[in-house]
């Protein structure tokens, strides 16, 4: 903002017939220009700040798996923990995912190009809890049995939308290191756009699930969340079209 007009107003104070100063108004606006440089620059998230923080974000990450921990050692996962445990961790796959989902707009919104530095954490933490969710229901509801999860995949369909987005969720961990970033080049980007196409069809397979209790009150929040978050995307994708 221009000084000059913001220091208007500090003219106007003083006793009529009276002005500022030629040096008093430039001390004043000197502090004022010093003031905004370092709001800038204090307003702007550093990359080693963000690596400060990361620690912190890995553990409140964690928190979910902790306190299974916890409610395991004091008998609190209910009369039937195996069912719990696969609910659970489905829930919280879905909430890392919108976090993920959610850095880039926030670093738009808040204007802090450093929040990307959380997104891969972030994502890992939904591959997480979503192998965690496959693994609880591969062997307490299949006994581990390959033929058995390959008949449940075919015959119950929330089941087979779960299996289609553990694919590209495995294939997306399993790149998200800097050497794959570089091996894979532009199509590791492309890769990695199927986050888009996870968080629609993990939505679809809670609410196939959900559809079977007629209980759609999460599903419809998830739905509403995602669709915002992928909205934003669109929009955005379409401004930096029309401006270039
Ligand atoms: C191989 C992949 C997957 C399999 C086999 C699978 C299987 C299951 C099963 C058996 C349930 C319990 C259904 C019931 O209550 O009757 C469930 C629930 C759920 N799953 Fe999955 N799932 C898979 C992947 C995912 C993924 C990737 C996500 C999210 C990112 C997810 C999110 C959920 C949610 C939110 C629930 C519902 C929890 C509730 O009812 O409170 N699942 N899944």
């Amino acid at each position: 903002m221009n000084s000059q007009i913001v220091l208007l107003p500090v003219q106007s104070k003083l006793p009529r017939g009276q002005t500022l100063k030629s040096h008093q108004f430039h001390v004043l606006q000197s502090t004022m220009n010093a003031g905004t440089t370092r709001h800038r620059k204090l307003s702007r998230w550093t990359a080693r700040q963000i690596a400060l923080t990361k620690p912190f974000v890995f553990l409140v990450a964690l928190y979910p798996m902790l306190h299974w921990i916890w409610l395991g050692f004091n008998a609190g996962l209910t009369a039937n923990p195996a069912e719990f445990l696969i609910k659970s961790s489905g829930v919280w796959a879905l909430v890392a995912l919108a976090l993920t989902l959610a850095v880039t707009p926030l670093r738009r919104i808040l204007r802090q190009p450093a929040l990307l530095r959380y997104r891969r954490m972030l994502g890992l933490f939904a591959f997480f809890y979503s192998a965690l969710h496959t693994l609880g229901w591969a062997w307490w509801e299949r006994g581990g049995s390959l033929l058995s999860m390959a008949q449940d995949t075919w015959q119950r369909p929330f089941i087979a939308a779960g299996v289609i987005v553990m694919i590209p969720m495995l294939l997306m961990a399993l790149t998200s290191t800097r050497g794959w970033m570089r091996r894979l080049g532009r199509g590791w980007q492309r890769l990695h756009y199927a986050i888009y196409p996870i968080a629609v069809l993990s939505v679809v397979h809670f609410w196939l699930i959900r559809a079977g209790k007629n209980n759609f009150f999460e599903p419809y929040v998830y739905a509403a969340i995602f669709s915002a978050l992928l909205l934003f995307r669109i929009v955005h994708h379409r401004q930096k079209r029309a401006s270039s």
